[in-house]
């Protein structure tokens, strides 16, 4: 590692939020400790920094110990470590709430001043869903563990690598149709992941945020159906769009959840009959100085390859 500038450690580094994080740090001029559970397999962070900037750490936030030795030193400690489905030992409960615990107590240990957790919009302890329900969970003991921490709950995030636009656009291109749970009545507000990465440095980088919450969000709200036909437009598919109840896609979920990495689960679509826009009842993007990106702005150059003739792959 280089040996001026100010240290960062950040957990769940390698992901894609994770990734556009440290590459907003690294061109700040920060030491950016690089997170995640498996760094001889991301050595591709090292490329997002100068020689030396970026370090991939071995990080379980299952695993305290593992935890230590990587704040030591460091100014700020950004928690972004989550996952969507359960699987074996990486439990919602094991990974995000004691997780944010784990991460908060050993920025607190360590001497850090900030600790950003990034939680998701409609965390709640008393949510119906499990993801929802343990973001909330994990929030108090991230405050609990570090007095002073910033949340950050984010909408669902877009960009180039993101698992939203990307997901439907390659469906898209292959199905003659698609179902739309619940008829896409839920809204959404979808965020730029630039703007999610400016918002964590902005917290870490200054006191403004600290011990406050914000909620990320894009520029506008939009209905589900409404951003299913946008991006039906862009790829310049004749994909039908097809509204299904919630109730008829339980069973497929429930036998989606044996697969690895199952593309819909009871969770999630438990998470679709909530709105997911910003409350208004917390700080936003604004309050951090940052002038939220519109995804039409954004989404079409990389859903291009979607389109007849385009690039994508399969
Ligand atoms: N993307 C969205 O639309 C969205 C919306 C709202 C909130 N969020 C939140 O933002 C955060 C980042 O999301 P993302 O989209 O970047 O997800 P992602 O691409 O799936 O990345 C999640 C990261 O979590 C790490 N992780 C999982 N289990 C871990 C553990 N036990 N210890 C340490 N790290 C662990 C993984 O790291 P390794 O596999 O490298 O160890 C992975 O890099 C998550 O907390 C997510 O809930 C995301």
């Amino acid at each position: 590692m280089t040996d001026s500038g100010p240290i960062v450690t950040i957990f769940g580094a390698a992901g894609f939020v994770g990734r556009a994080v440290v590459r907003h740090f690294a061109r700040a001029g920060w030491r950016v400790r690089a997170g995640t559970r498996r760094p001889q397999q991301a050595g591709f962070l090292r490329t997002l920094g100068d020689l030396g900037q970026v370090v991939p750490v071995t990080a379980d936030v299952r695993l305290p110990s593992t935890l230590l030795p990587v704040v030591q030193d460091a100014q700020a400690v950004v928690n972004l470590a989550g996952i969507l489905s359960p699987a074996g030992q990486q439990t919602f409960e094991a990974v995000h709430v004691e997780g944010a615990a784990n991460a908060a107590g050993a920025a607190a240990a360590g001497g850090a001043t900030h600790f950003i957790h990034v939680s998701a919009i409609g965390a709640d302890p008393s949510a119906r869903s499990r993801y929802a329900r343990t973001k909330g969970l994990a929030e108090h003991r991230a405050q609990e563990r570090f007095a002073g921490a910033t949340v950050l709950r984010s909408s669902i995030v877009f960009g180039p690598e993101d698992q939203f636009f990307n997901r439907f656009a390659a469906v898209m291109r292959i199905a003659p149709a698609m179902p739309v749970p619940g008829g896409g009545l839920v809204h959404l507000q979808p965020v730029y992941v630039d703007d999610v990465a400016a918002a964590v440095f902005r917290a870490a980088a200054t006191h403004d945020a600290v011990g406050h919450m914000y909620e990320l969000g894009g520029p506008r709200t939009r209905s589900l159906m409404d951003i299913l036909r946008w991006t039906r437009e862009q790829v310049n598919r004749r994909c039908l769009l097809v509204p299904v109840p919630m109730a008829l896609l339980w069973p497929q979920a429930l036998l989606m959840e044996c697969l690895p990495s199952p593309p819909l689960t009871r969770d999630q679509l438990r998470l679709l009959m909530t709105d997911n826009v910003v409350s208004g009842d917390v700080g936003t993007l604004s309050d951090l100085d940052i002038e939220p990106t519109a995804y039409e702005g954004i989404a079409p150059a990389y859903l291009e390859r979607f389109r007849p003739g385009g690039a994508a792959p399969g």
